[in-house]
C-alpha cells in the first residue's frame, strides 16, 4: 500500500491495544522509501517523516481527551495536504477525518495464535 500511494491519502487504523496498527505503520513507510525507526509519537499526536518519496504522517490519537488537541496539532494541513496520513485509534476523532478516509481494521485471534491478524481494509 505505501508503494502504490499517490498522495492525500488519509488511512484510519483502528483495533485494539497491539492490535498491529504501528506494524502496519512501519510497514507502509518502508513502502515509501522510509527506512527510519517508526514508533508512536512520545510527545504530542503526530510525528513526520519526509525523506521517503511522499511525505508520511503517524498520528496516535490515543491519548486524546479533547478534540481541541487535534485541532492544536493543525491536522486540516496534513489531512488534506499532498502527504500521507496514517491515523492509530482513528475513531477517537471520526468526525475530524475527510469522507475520503479508508479503514483499516485490525483484529487478533487467539485462538488462532498469537501472530495471527485479521486486517480488513475499506470496511
Ligand atoms: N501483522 C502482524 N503479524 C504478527 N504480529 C504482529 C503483526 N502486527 C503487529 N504484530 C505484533 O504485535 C505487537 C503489537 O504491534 P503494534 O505495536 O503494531 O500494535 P498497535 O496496534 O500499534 O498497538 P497500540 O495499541 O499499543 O498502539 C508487536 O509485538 C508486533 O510485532
Ligand atoms: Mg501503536
Amino acid at each position: 500500500m505505501g508503494r502504490a500511494a499517490t498522495g492525500g491519502e488519509v488511512y484510519a487504523l483502528v483495533g485494539g491495544l497491539a492490535a498491529g496498527k504501528t506494524a502496519f505503520a512501519r510497514g507502509f513507510a518502508r513502502g515509501l522509501g522510509i527506512d527510519a525507526d517508526i514508533t508512536s509519537p512520545t510527545f504530542g499526536i503526530v510525528n513526520e517523516y519526509r525523506h521517503g518519496s511522499l511525505p508520511l504522517y503517524h498520528f496516535d490519537v490515543y491519548r486524546i481527551k479533547h478534540i481541541q488537541e487535534m485541532e492544536d496539532t493543525g491536522y486540516e494541513d496534513y489531512f488534506w495536504g499532498g502527504g500521507i496520513s496514517l491515523v492509530e485509534w482513528a475513531d477517537i476523532i471520526r468526525e475530524l477525518l475527510p469522507p475520503s478516509a479508508v479503514f483499516v481494521r485490525f483484529e487478533c485471534d487467539i485462538d488462532r495464535g498469537e501472530d495471527y491478524r485479521r486486517i480488513e481494509v475499506g470496511i
